[in-house]
Parts: structure tokens; sequence; C-alpha cells
């Protein structure tokens, strides 16, 4: 395995972290990439990175050294290296995400955790009365579960209105969701209404597409919307991040999906502007009123490490072709090589252009797999870990009025750099062999 950037990372020590990707031929090798992932459970083909993302062996390493030291010495570690250390991993992200200024930048444990900031401060907006009762929340139908219950508990309780944007899937352009997209906003601003807040996801999860937030957040600002929240749990190593030109107000990002943290971390973003009310961390702690991205780095006595390996994260995608930009370039071409090829082999199709897809794609499976219920995605995706050693996310789509013998269910694959072609070819003959063998679903169900 190639040495680990351990020993730069030392609350200490002056540190030297090149945050330009290597420009020479020594670039991490395929056995490397291979020994940095050894850990990963060699009977699976894991085409799911998009669920839980991966941590190579030298990061896990790093985190372990960041833990030893906390418990070394716990009242050296919180009083000289936990600020210093979080504010350096700060400052990378916000040179990553092109943001103005590191105090737009904080860090959390997962989106989900970024999502009830911003939502709580919406509660508050209904429950302080500077909303109107019936106000309105637009959000995606294909926002993720968590952050629909989330804009349950914290908008709908709070006498908020919520309107979801139906989205058709398969999609062919970016122009069905914009127009789907315009006439909720139609509806938002009916009687009178106003739209406090837009959650638009970056990358959805289930189908997941990227969906075209630039230009989704320049039609919020033309009709008036208060605030805009995107959600790209799946952003950060996996498509473009760019503050300033996607402009919206509150964004986050995993790191722990794409970018190769150790779980948990998520950076919000929060645009310093005086139309933004403050933001707070729903953990209440000593630093309370200081400001997000100083409360959300104290929430009491924790494990803070995931968000100190930063500065290890950015050595290790920098030994890899292009960096991050690279390592992005690579897994899209890839996943749309192999999407295209499970298509090819099972006659179905990919449920986007490729140009709408990231670092994962939909595939249509065999409708002679009889996927007919959510009950069945569930049952299969069991049968193909446990039966084929293949762990694949599946998606039911129900079928429209009027349709017959439709493709009802979608695969979710992922490429990340420890993926080989053999995974994608384990799924697609597992696959044909549940196809020649007539397989149904109807047969796991009884
Ligand atoms: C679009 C989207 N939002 C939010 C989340 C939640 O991420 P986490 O569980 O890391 O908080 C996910 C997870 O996959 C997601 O896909």
């Amino acid at each position: 395995m190639a040495s680990s950037p351990d020993h730069h990372i030392n609350g200490d020590t002056k540190t030297h972290i090149s945050k330009k990707p290597k420009l020479s031929q020594n670039f991490i090798t395929a056995a490397e990439i291979a020994a940095e992932f050894s850990h990963h459970d060699p009977n699976v083909a894991r085409i799911n990175n998009g669920s839980f993302g991966s941590c190579p062996a030298s990061l896990i390493e790093a985190q372990r050294r960041w833990q030893l030291k906390n418990l070394a010495q716990p009242d050296h570690f919180y009083v000289n290296e936990l600020k210093k250390g979080i504010h350096r991993s700060r400052t990378i992200i916000k040179e990553l995400i092109n943001a103005d200024h590191v105090d737009e930048v904080s860090l959390v444990d997962n989106a989900t955790t970024a999502a009830a900031i911003v939502l709580q401060q919406t509660a508050w907006g209904f429950s302080e009365s500077k909303f109107g009762k019936g106000d309105a929340v637009v959000m995606l139908h294909y926002a993720y579960g968590a952050v629909k219950k989330s804009i349950e508990a914290y908008v709908t309780r709070a006498g908020g209105y919520v309107i979801e944007v139906p989205l058709p899937f398969p999609l062919k352009s970016n122009d069905e969701i914009i127009s789907e997209f315009k006439k909720a906003l139609v509806i938002g601003k009916a009687n009178g209404r106003r739209v406090r807040l837009a959650v638009i996801d970056h990358i959805t999860s289930m189908p997941c597409v990227v969906i075209p937030v630039e230009e989704l957040v320049k039609i919020c600002r033309e009709e008036d919307v208060d605030q805009i929240f995107v959600d790209a749990a799946h952003g950060i190593g996996c498509t473009d991040v760019d503050m300033k030109r996607i402009g919206a107000d509150y964004y986050t990002s995993n790191l722990h999906k794409w970018f190769f943290c150790p779980p948990s971390i998520a950076f919000l973003y929060c645009r310093k502007s005086p139309k933004c009310p403050e933001l707070h961390h729903p953990v209440v702690s000593h630093e309370y009123g200081n400001g997000l991205a100083i409360e959300s780095a104290s929430v009491g006595n924790r494990d803070y490490s995931p968000q100190l390996v930063v500065p290890s994260v950015l050595e290790f995608i920098n030994r890899f072709e292009g960096g991050i930009e690279g390592i992005k370039k690579r897994n899209h071409e890839t996943v749309v090589e192999m999407g295209q090829m499970l298509a090819n082999a099972w006659g179905t199709h990919l449920g986007c252009p490729s140009e709408m897809c990231a670092s994962m794609i939909m595939i249509g499976l065999p409708a002679c797999l009889g996927i007919l219920s959510e009950n069945d995605t569930e049952e299969l995706r069991i049968h193909l870990r446990e039966k084929f050693g293949v762990e694949v996310p599946i998606y039911f789509r129900p079928p429209k009025n009027g349709e017959v013998e439709s493709i009802n269910g979608y695969c979710r694959i992922s490429h990340q750099v420890y993926n080989k072609v053999d995974d994608y070819y384990k799924f697609r003959d597992a696959i044909n062999q549940l196809v020649s063998e007539g397989f149904t679903c109807a047969q796991l169900s009884n």
C-alpha cells in the first residue's frame, strides 16, 4: 500500500497539503487501489457506492490517528487541536466548492442533519409569524424519503403547504423537469401565497438523475422564491459543485458518499447575504449564537474524526490522475458504458440520457422478472445479495394507465474507483440466469 498521509496530519505540524492533483505519471496504481479497498467483502460485487460511499484503508488509518490523539490527551485535543483542525477542513472545502468565505461552510454529520438545520429555520418562519399560514414549500416528488419526512415534521406541522413537483420516469430531457417545476411554482403562488422555500435535489436518489439545479435556481429567483436549498447528498465527487455558478442559498453534500471520507460528514454551505436568516444547529451547546459553522464544530463530547481527515482525503484524491475531476469523469464514462452494456444484454433501456447522469445510472430490468411492487424490489434485492453476491438497489416504477408489459423495475448502478468490469458482468449474468430459469418475483413472496 502507498504511504499514507498521516504524518502530515498532525494538529500542530505545519502541514503542506497540495490542493492540486499530481501532474506526473506517478499516479496511484491498480494494485495500490486494490490494497486501499481490500477490506471490501471479496464475495460481493459492490455496485452501490451511492448508498453508503466507501473509505480507503489509508483514510481509515488517518481517522484512527485522530481518534487516538483525542484519547491520548483529551484536554489538549479539545483546547488546542479540534477547532484548528476543523477550520483547516472547512478551508479546503471552501476552495473546492468555490464559496466566497470559509464562514459559509459548516461541517455537520450528514445531509439529513443539514436538511433539519434548514427546515428548522423554515419552521421558525411559520411559528414566529414571519410566514403566513399556508405559504408554500416546493420539493421534487423524487426528494429523498428522509428529507420528505423532515419537511413533514418541520413545515407541514408548522402550517406550511407542501407542493411536490411530479417528474416522469424514464426521463428524456431537462425540459421535462423544468416545465414541471415551473408549473409547481404557479400552484405555489396561487391565491396570494408565497413560496418560502424550494428544496431541490442535485442528484435524486431513486430513481437517480442529475437535476438541472442552475436553471431551477434561476427560475426560483425570477419567481421570487424566498430561499433555495439544494440537497446534494451525492454532490461532491460525483457532479460539478460550484456555489457561485449554482447560486443557491443553502447547499449540502455528504463527503462520505463520493469523497472517500469515513462516515459520517457533510458540508452545509450557507450563502452570506443579509437576506439569509441565521441558521442554528439543532443540537444546542456552548457555542450557540456564534454562527452555524462554530456551533456545528461544538455539539458536545463526541467523535469529530471524520471532520478532521479532510486534508488526508485531499491527498488521497490527488494521487489519481486529474484529482477529483479525473475521478468524476472516469466514473461517469464507465458507469454509462456499463449501463449500456447491461441494457443491451437484457434488451432494456437506460432511465435517462447519459448526460443526465453522473456516477450512477438507472437501467431497466427485464419485464419478465415480474416486478410489480416495492416489496418485489426489496425481495429481489435481497435475493441478488444472498444468492448471487450482488449489491444493487432497485426502483419500482408504477405502471401508467393502459401500459402493458412495461418495464417497472429499474436498477441503479454506481461506479467508483474500486469497481471492476467483472462486478457488472456478475450482475448481468445473475439477471440472465434468473430470466433463463423462468424466475419471477412472485416466487420470492410465496
Ligand atoms: C438525495 C439524498 N438526500 C439525502 C440523503 C441522506 O443522506 P445521509 O443518510 O447521509 O444523511 C440521501 C442518501 O442517500 C440522498 O440520496
